[in-house]
């Protein structure tokens, strides 16, 4: 399986911003937490505004001392890459 090892752009990221399906990006790690939604101490709408996104500075705001990799070590998806054209070329 390439759970865990799949190289995800920005875009593909932003298409996991629903209530059922949330895809959100910490530190370049994106992790699928769909079946954490229930669990988040924080409820489901605060996690609802990092869905599909770059959450890092978000997570940090409210608890940077939550141990997410391990917490989340069964929903990572894989690693957040940028494919930005190249105006050089
Ligand atoms: C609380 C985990 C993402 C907002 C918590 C707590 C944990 C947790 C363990 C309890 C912390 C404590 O009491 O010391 C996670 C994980 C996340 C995540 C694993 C990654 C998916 C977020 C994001 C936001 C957020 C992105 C904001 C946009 C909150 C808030 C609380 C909270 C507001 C405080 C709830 C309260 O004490 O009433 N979260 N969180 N969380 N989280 Fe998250």
């Amino acid at each position: 399986s390439q759970a865990g090892h799949l190289f995800v752009t920005k875009k593909e990221l932003a298409k996991h911003n629903k209530i059922d399906d949330i895809w959100l990006s910490i530190r370049g790690r994106v992790y699928n937490v769909t079946e954490y939604i229930p669990f988040h101490p924080g409820g489901p709408e605060e996690l609802m505004r990092a869905a599909g996104i770059d959450a890092t500075s978000l997570f940090d705001q409210v608890h940077p001392w939550v141990n997410y990799e391990q917490i989340l070590q069964k929903c990572l998806v894989g690693k957040l890459v940028s494919v930005e054209p190249n105006v050089n070329t």
